[in-house]
Order: C-alpha cells, then sequence, then structure tokens
C-alpha cells in the first residue's frame, strides 16, 4: 500500500534523494521547497515551505486540505558557522535553533491534523552524529551541535505526548553523506544514506518512539 510521505527542505541534498528513491518504489512524495526552487525528481507535489515563517507552516497545513499523511521527514537543516567560541555568536546560535530545533516542532504540530489522518503517524526528525553530547569530544560547530541536542530532546518530549496516540518520533542520524552541507569528503552517496534510512524507516514501530537512531538503524549515544 503507498504511503504518503511529506519530506522538508527536498530541493537538494538529502531531502532531494529521499522523495526520489520514494517515488521510484511507488510511495507518494510530497516535497517543500523554498520557491522559487525546481521541483525534485519524482515529487507528486511539491509545496512551498520556508520553515523559519510560521505563515509558510500554517499555509502548508492548509495546503493539504484534510488529506492523510503517513510519515513526516523533517530533514531542511542548517550547519554552522562557528567552529570556535570566538566565532559563536547569538546571531548564529538563534540562526541554527531556528531552522534545526524550533521550525521540525512547529511543522509536527502544525501537521498534526494530516498525520492523525494517516495510518503510520510516523514522525521523523534528521539529527546528526554531532548532536550527541557523549561523543563530543572535539567541539566545534558550536550552534549546529546544540541545535541538533535540543531537537533530540524535542523528539523525546514529543514521542512522550504522543505515545497514547500511537505515534512514534524518531531522530536519525543520516550518515556523513556528499551534499553541500556533507562536503566532498563524506564517505556515503545521497543515493547510498538513503536507502539505509529509508530502510530503517521502514522497521520502526511504535516501540522504537523516543530512540536516537544511525542510519542503519543501530542506537547512537546521546
Ligand atoms: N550531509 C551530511 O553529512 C549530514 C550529516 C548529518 C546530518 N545532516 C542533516 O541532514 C539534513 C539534510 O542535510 P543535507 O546534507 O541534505 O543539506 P543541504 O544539501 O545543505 O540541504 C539542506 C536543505 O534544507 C533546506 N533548508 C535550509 N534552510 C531552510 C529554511 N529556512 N526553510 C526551508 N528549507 C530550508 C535547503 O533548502 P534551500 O535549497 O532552499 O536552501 C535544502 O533543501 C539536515 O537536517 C542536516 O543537518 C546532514
Amino acid at each position: 500500500m503507498p504511503q504518503t510521505y511529506l519530506v522538508t527542505g527536498a530541493s537538494r541534498g538529502i531531502g532531494a534523494e529521499l522523495v526520489r528513491q520514494l517515488a521510484a518504489r511507488g510511495d507518494h512524495p510530497l516535497a517543500t521547497l523554498r520557491p522559487p526552487t525546481a521541483p525534485p525528481p519524482g515529487a507528486v507535489r511539491t509545496l512551498p515551505l520556508e520553515v523559519t515563517d510560521q505563515s509558510s507552516i500554517d499555509a502548508l497545513a492548509r495546503a493539504l486540505d484534510g488529506a492523510g499523511l503517513d510519515v513526516l521527514i523533517n530533514n531542511a537543516g542548517v550547519s554552522s558557522q562557528s567552529a570556535t567560541l570566538a566565532l559563536t555568536t547569538a546571531e548564529e546560535l538563534a540562526r541554527c535553533f531556528a531552522i534545526n530545533a524550533t521550525s521540525p516542532v512547529m511543522v509536527a504540530k502544525a501537521l498534526l491534523p494530516a498525520l492523525r489522518a494517516g495510518s503510520r503517524r510516523l514522525i521523523v526528525n534528521v539529527s546528526t552524529q554531532l548532536a550527541s553530547i557523549a561523543n563530543n569530544s572535539g567541539g566545534s560547530s558550536y550552534a549546529y551541535r546544540a541545535s541538533k541536542t535540543a531537537l533530540n530532546q524535542l523528539t523525546v518530549c514529543m514521542a512522550n505526548e504522543l505515545r497514547p496516540e500511537g505515534f512514534t518520533v524518531v531522530a536519525i542520524h543520516p550518515g556523513w553523506v556528499k551534499t553541500d552541507m556533507g562536503g566532498p569528503k563524506a564517505p556515503l552517496t545521497p543515493g547510498q544514506a538513503v536507502a539505509h534510512i529509508l530502510a530503517t524507516i521502514d522497521r520502526l514501530t511504535p516501540a522504537d518512539s523516543g530512540r536516537f537512531l544511525n542510519y542503519d538503524g543501530t542506537p547512537m549515544p546521546w
């Protein structure tokens, strides 16, 4: 039975590849983009979304118009220009928190009615291994790390609150992937990473809710 997925930040990188592979296997990917970006291959529908703009999020929810949504993948994200304490500014922290932590929650909140009308009730927040406090031995990327750590905490909050309704909410590290963000030295192509991510998503059950997982489904340390 084909499922409807909404993927944020689908203009390029991991988001575009998620849409391509979902379409190739017969699912129904809805791709959100910042206009005037061209739609990625495979999208059954593209919807405009600037994730930091509440009116844009509200318009996205209205555009779904009562249609059921099976899976939300909060993929849109940014890395930071805050490699050291000296380079970390309040503005850069606020920018990363707005896009990487606040927006996924606001999008999930707005799309809850659509998710409740769907069959899977699954929210996937794309996190990063750099969010792990346990694994942080190198410092760097202050704003990126901290904003994604906040996303992990918010993932657990949503998982706990929505568990009685049968929701599954997880945070997933997508791997180090050759994209504009991951750079050319990354070991995984978007195709390889997304194949693993979709296999992991397919195996998720409500018992996994609140977990932080690697792209291959193994647990990540908090
Ligand atoms: N690549 C890696 O190695 C890696 C590793 C760990 C985690 N991740 C995570 O994986 C996700 C995807 O990363 P990627 O490598 O595919 O990055 P990417 O190639 O830089 O693509 C980022 C995507 O997010 C969208 N986006 C950024 N800010 C947005 C905003 N304010 N509103 C709407 N869309 C916005 C971009 O849209 P525009 O094209 O309009 O800018 C683009 O579609 C991110 O959450 C990232 O943190 C990536």
